[in-house]
């Protein structure tokens, strides 16, 4: 497990996610890890959690333990099956990162248990908590050994409670001269487990890596990866093993997996040998037909004397050896008798548009009593439930940016009842209606809310809405008319109180908010962003409104011109085209102003035709166009306008 630096998340998987939410880049925000609003409940900004796939009647009964980091409350949450919220640990369950809460049994109770501590470049340093029903921390489990503090990867109650596992990074000097690093002292990160007796805080059984494994079995040497450490100093000790999951079976004997050296391991209760290897550079068993690597939680299912059945988490890449495609869930059996390996369920993260999760660290795979499957895709805060044949039946995030979740459970036993009251705040925009908000951090058995009102905080109290189911992390009712002060009680399913919140006072805006508020609320103050992109957007509406006038102005002054323009045109050219018509009329027909002009062009014609030698004084103007005047009209008064010119 690593913390990755943000601009390491952008790989393929991104550009997927960016197709899937196209526009959510940049920083983290709202638009890449989706939190929620609480009117009851301001402090809690939980992640919301987007589903993209749900068939309810096949989701197994439950809730979903997660712990969400390089997120905004980074810390143990619950959901339910409709995705609804159900517990936020933020600030209760410790300071600092937690990872993996699931129930576990302690003094034959059920109890919540996880890791709570700080992060470093791929191991932790921490401790085991565990909370009882009341969400209180009544114990926590600290490794005894030189090096105190337990590493992140696994913490797991057994033996009913009894005993602890806890796994270590323990850091010594070492010989890396094969490695060559020879110049000075060089330092190696091994990998440890302990298991611890949780009440004395006993170590019952202790095993180290380099007492079994020689690190030049391993697959990830100094300064190949981020999270490698260099060799070179205490501070960055090579990371050769990466143990990242402890399981123990009936016999007394440990299942461990160890990312850097590609193996899993069978570790003998007894004397902490290895009784046998499964895949990595020492494999015991041919694995037929399948690979892994850089593997996460490995766990046993089932044992007889000829098989072990086990499943994990294939990450199917340590960064620079890609052995799968993808990760994936896999249920492997090894015959003992054969020393052969074979998977009997190798199942596929969802496929969009081809593409699918392929971890960059972290991951988990659970079974469920009724064959139900969980995978958590570890460094994309995503997780998957099957169902036994791989049907996927619930598919859903935390965020799409940086945040990452160790490992997803689901468990249906747990029952919180927390001490806190429930938390209520009511709101009335003009006195008329009112709503009120009501919700209880992890208290799991609420089936419905009961709500009085009364006009001063001492009563007397008139029962306004007696049975609201519940709807989710907060509850929202409304009542037709407003009292000064409400309070709220919190039923199970026999309809019995379980708790009852502090009688609030009623909000009511002042007549200056109104504006900002609508029947459900007001709105909330905009930040020092916000406004000042108020300011500018309304500086910039002046602008352009006064920009618009402009322009309006000098279109219509534009127009008044251009449209006068084309009158004097238009006038001027029908005008030109009249007076031509005028005149054309005119010296077409005969008549007084065109007689002399005809007389003209006539004589003129004749000269050219005489010159031309061809005079005919009949056919004179014949061919321009106008009609010889009969002789005898040519006489008298009449005078021939064409007269003979020779
Ligand atoms: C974040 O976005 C979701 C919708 O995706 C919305 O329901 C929620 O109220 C938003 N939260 C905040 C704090 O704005
Ligand atoms: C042992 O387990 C394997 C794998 O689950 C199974 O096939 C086999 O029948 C079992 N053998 C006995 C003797 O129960
Ligand atoms: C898992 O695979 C991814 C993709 O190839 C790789 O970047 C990453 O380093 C691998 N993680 C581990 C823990 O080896
Ligand atoms: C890549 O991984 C496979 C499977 O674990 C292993 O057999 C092989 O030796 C590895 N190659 C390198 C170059 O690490």
């Amino acid at each position: 497990m690593r913390l990755s630096a943000p601009c390491h998340a952008i790989g393929w998987w991104w550009l997927f996610l960016s197709f899937l939410f196209a526009g959510r880049t940049g920083a983290d925000d709202n638009s890449s890890q989706p939190i929620s609003i609480f009117r009851s409940r301001p402090d809690l900004v939980s992640p919301i959690l987007t589903v993209f796939t749900r068939i309810p009647e096949k989701q197994s009964p439950g809730y979903y333990f997660v712990s969400p980091y390089q997120q905004i409350q980074e810390s143990v949450h619950i959901y339910d099956n409709d995705a609804n919220l159900v517990y936020s640990g933020f600030g209760s369950a410790g300071p600092g990162i937690s990872h993996a809460p699931q129930t576990c049994m302690y003094k034959g109770e059920v109890h919540l248990c996880f890791y709570q501590g700080t992060q470093m470049l791929g191991w932790g340093h921490g401790h085991g908590i565990i909370m009882d029903k009341h969400y209180r921390i009544v114990q926590s489990v600290e490794p005894g050994s030189y090096q105190a503090s337990s590493d992140m990867h696994e913490f797991k109650l057994i033996e009913d409670g009894k005993s602890a596992l806890l796994t270590q990074y323990l850091r010594s000097v070492y010989d890396l001269c094969p490695w060559n690093l020879c110049d000075g002292l060089g330092y190696i990160q091994e990998g440890a487990f302990q298991e611890v007796d949780v009440d004395s805080g006993k170590v019952v059984f202790e095993w180290r890596s380099l007492d079994h494994v020689d690190p030049s079995e391993s697959y990830v040497d100094p300064s190949t990866t981020e999270i490698s450490g260099t060799g070179e100093a205490p501070g960055s000790p090579w990371d050769y093993f990466h143990i990242n999951s402890i399981d123990k079976n009936e016999d007394g004997d440990y299942l461990i997996s160890a990312r850097h050296v590609s193996a899993v391991y069978k570790i003998s209760g007894v004397d902490g040998h290895v009784i046998w290897r499964l895949n990595g550079a020492k494999s015991d068993y041919h694995l037929d037909g399948f690979s892994f690597s850089s593997q996460h939680d490995a766990r046993f299912i089932s044992e007889n004397k000829t098989h072990t059945v086990l499943s994990l988490f294939d990450n199917g890449s340590n960064g620079f050896n890609q052995t799968q495609p993808h990760s994936t869930g896999q249920i492997i059996s090894l015959d003992h008798q054969t020393k052969v390996a074979t998977f009997l369920l190798n199942l596929d993260p969802p496929f969009i548009d081809g593409h699918a999760h392929i971890s960059k660290s972290q991951g988990n795979f659970q079974q469920l009593p009724d064959g139900n499957i969980i995978m958590g895709w570890g460094n994309d805060a995503f997780w998957t439930e099957y169902t036994s044949d791989g049907e996927i039946v619930f598919y859903g995030a935390l965020g799409w940016r940086n945040v990452m979740n160790y490992r997803v459970h689901k468990f249906d036993n747990w029952v919180g009842l927390p001490l806190t009251k429930p938390a209520l705040w009511t709101y009335s925009k003009a006195g008329d209606e009112m709503m009120m908000y009501v919700s209880w951090n992890g208290a799991t058995e609420v089936k419905s809310w009961r709500l009085y009102g009364a006009d001063s905080r001492d009563g007397p109290w008139k029962e306004i809405v007696e049975n609201g189911p519940k709807t989710g992390f907060e509850t929202i009712l409304r009542h037709e008319s407003t009292y000064t002060f409400v309070y709220a009680e919190a039923l199970d399913k026999n309809g019995l109180v379980l708790g009852a919140s502090a009688a609030e006072r009623v909000f009511t805006p002042p007549v200056q908010m109104l504006e900002y508020c609508d029947d459900l609320a007001c709105r909330f103050m905009p930040s020092d962003e916000e406004r000042e992109q108020e300011r500018q957007r309304e500086a910039e509406e002046q602008r352009q409104r006064e920009e618009e006038e402009r322009l309006a102005t000098q279109r219509a002054t534009e127009n008044r011109e251009r449209a006068k323009k084309r009158a004097e045109m238009y006038g001027g050219a029908f005008g030109g085209l009249a007076a031509l018509i005028i005149l054309i009329m005119v010296l077409a027909t005969r008549n007084f102003v065109s007689r002399p002009v005809h007389a003209l062009v006539h004589r003129a014609y004749g000269t050219i035709r005489t010159k031309m030698g061809k005079a005919d004084a009949r056919a004179v103007g014949v061919g321009v166009g106008y009609k010889a005047l009969p002789l005898e009209e040519q006489d008298g008064v009449r005078v021939p306008i064409i007269s003979d010119p020779s």
